[in-house]
């Protein structure tokens, strides 16, 4: 009895060592979270949900939202939407210091159609030559009905100025949505402006891409865009391309309504452009533009990369829709194209860090390059680089599409960390060497970082953070 039991023990330990061992072979990869969520359908938030409440009145101001408007953080574009008739097109603002010195920009208003849909009157204007680190108010509206709203303009850039991005990608308007958006509303290390990596209303998923869910998302963030900018990149759900009815212009409604500073970075194009808020110089590009050789994106990508100054700006942040880096079965390799031009570039300027959405889960990679390879030599893997920036996939804003939950399989070396959760993300610039990274999973505690390192800065400290 007891040598059969002690052979069986012995043999129980032996599979399990084989299992393990077997284990540790096949997963050379990094950390694939145990932290598996309940599997739960994403549900839009209905037309007639709270957050999408219209504010009472005749013509009120709505979807109020601002963002960057210039290149170096002393303009700011205000948005809004009168539902009834123009009205008044001036944003009258004003210090918190100086609160008698009421100044007026005047904007421009713009409508649209789509298919059965017209749009209300959409008004963009653009408040210049304001000062760094100041409270201003703003009022938009007309005397029968005024809004206010306030935001913080960043402070000068420079080097070591510390600033604290939000990051949010592929949000959408359902309840997890909504979870996301008050967890990055209630996190403690306060987010002052936010990177949005594309794809915001997913209203082309309805019937006819029924515009008014691009109404509804507007009046759902505007708690927040209205008071700190973000800066938005485009997705594919910013496309909105429909030949069957049609709506043959691509990103049509996007452009009407999401306005940046594209020509204060020389560019041609809204879907591509560069800003500087305190230390980080931010690049967004487009992955649903031509970016080719000879293309404009191209070109003015290859001219814009030299430009940054990191004596100046120290941190280089690059957004785009489409991660390059993505070892979920989803979207699987469809950034390819687009790594093989520029990620040669993006090595040879040290990017820090480049912040993609697209696939609904979250990733972090390790800081690899893959640019050695031509079609003789063969080398075609990505390898370890401490000239290359790290890979952050955060499209698990919470969308109508659900979660991607599906990952490759053993998790490649390239990938750190990942999990199907959704999430924002926060990047705390310290200083010039040093910035705090965390992501923020929905399911925890609004101070609880689920994933989280410190970022070396590549052009001032270009240390190898995994020894941290
Ligand atoms: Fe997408």
């Amino acid at each position: 009895m007891d040598s059969s039991y002690s052979s069986s023990s012995i043999c129980c330990i032996v599979i399990v060592s084989i299992l393990l061992l077997d284990s540790l072979l096949v997963c050379n990869g990094g950390k694939t979270s145990i932290y598996v969520r309940k599997a739960e359908k994403t549900v839009e938030m209905p037309l007639h949900s709270d957050v999408f409440r219209i504010p009472a009145g005749y013509n009120a101001p709505q979807q109020v939202h601002i963002t960057q408007g210039d290149h170096e953080g002393k303009a700011v574009i205000v948005s809004w939407v009168t539902p009834d008739e123009p009205g008044s097109n001036t944003v009258v603002y004003w210090s918190e210091e100086n609160c008698e010195a009421k100044k007026k920009a005047v904007g421009k208003v713009y409508t649209y159609k789509f298919y059965n849909y017209t749009s209300g009157f959409i008004h963009h204007c653009t408040i210049r030559n304001l000062e760094y680190d100041t409270k201003y108010y703003y009022v938009v509206g007309d005397r029968k009905l005024m809004r206010k709203f306030w935001f913080t303009t960043p402070p000068a850039v420079g080097p070591d100025v510390p600033y604290t991005f939000g990051i949010i990608g592929d949000l959408g308007q359902t309840y997890d949505s909504n979870i996301t958006l008050t967890h990055y509303e209630r996190n403690p290390k306060n987010g002052q402006a936010v990177l949005f990596v594309g794809d915001l209303s997913y209203a082309d998923n309805h019937p006819n891409h029924d515009n008014v869910r691009w109404d509804t998302w507007a009046r759902f963030v505007e708690r927040s865009v209205a008071y700190q900018p973000w800066i938005w990149t485009a997705g594919n759900h910013e496309i909105d391309f429909a030949p069957e009815i049609g709506e043959t212009k691509p990103f049509k409604p996007y452009t009407r309504r999401y306005h940046v500073p594209y020509r204060a970075s020389q560019s041609t194009a809204s879907f591509w452009y560069s800003i500087k808020r305190a230390s980080a110089y931010i690049i967004v590009l487009s992955s649903y533009s031509a970016y080719g050789k000879y293309t404009p994106q191209y070109q003015w990508l290859e001219q814009e990369l030299p430009k940054v100054n990191r004596s100046e700006t120290p941190w280089l942040i690059v957004l785009m829709h489409s991660p390059w880096y993505n070892s979920y079965n989803y979207h699987y390799m469809e950034g390819e194209t687009m790594r093989v031009m520029y990620e040669p570039w993006f090595v040879e300027h040290k990017v820090d860090i480049v912040l993609a959405g697209h696939v609904h889960a979250y990733e972090r990679s390790e800081r690899i390059s893959n640019i050695a390879y031509n079609i003789e030599n063969g080398k075609c893997r990505p390898v370890k680089d401490q000239s290359a920036p790290i890979y952050i996939t955060i499209g698990d804003g919470g969308n109508i599409e659900g979660l991607a939950n599906d990952m490759t399989e053993p998790q490649p070396e390239y990938s750190a960390y990942r999990e199907a959760s959704f999430g924002h993300a926060i990047f705390d610039i310290k200083n010039r060497t040093h910035a705090r990274y965390s992501w923020h999973r929905n399911h925890d505690g609004y101070a609880v970082e689920a994933d989280s390192m410190w970022f070396f800065n590549r052009f001032w400290h270009p240390v190898d953070e995994s020894s941290q």
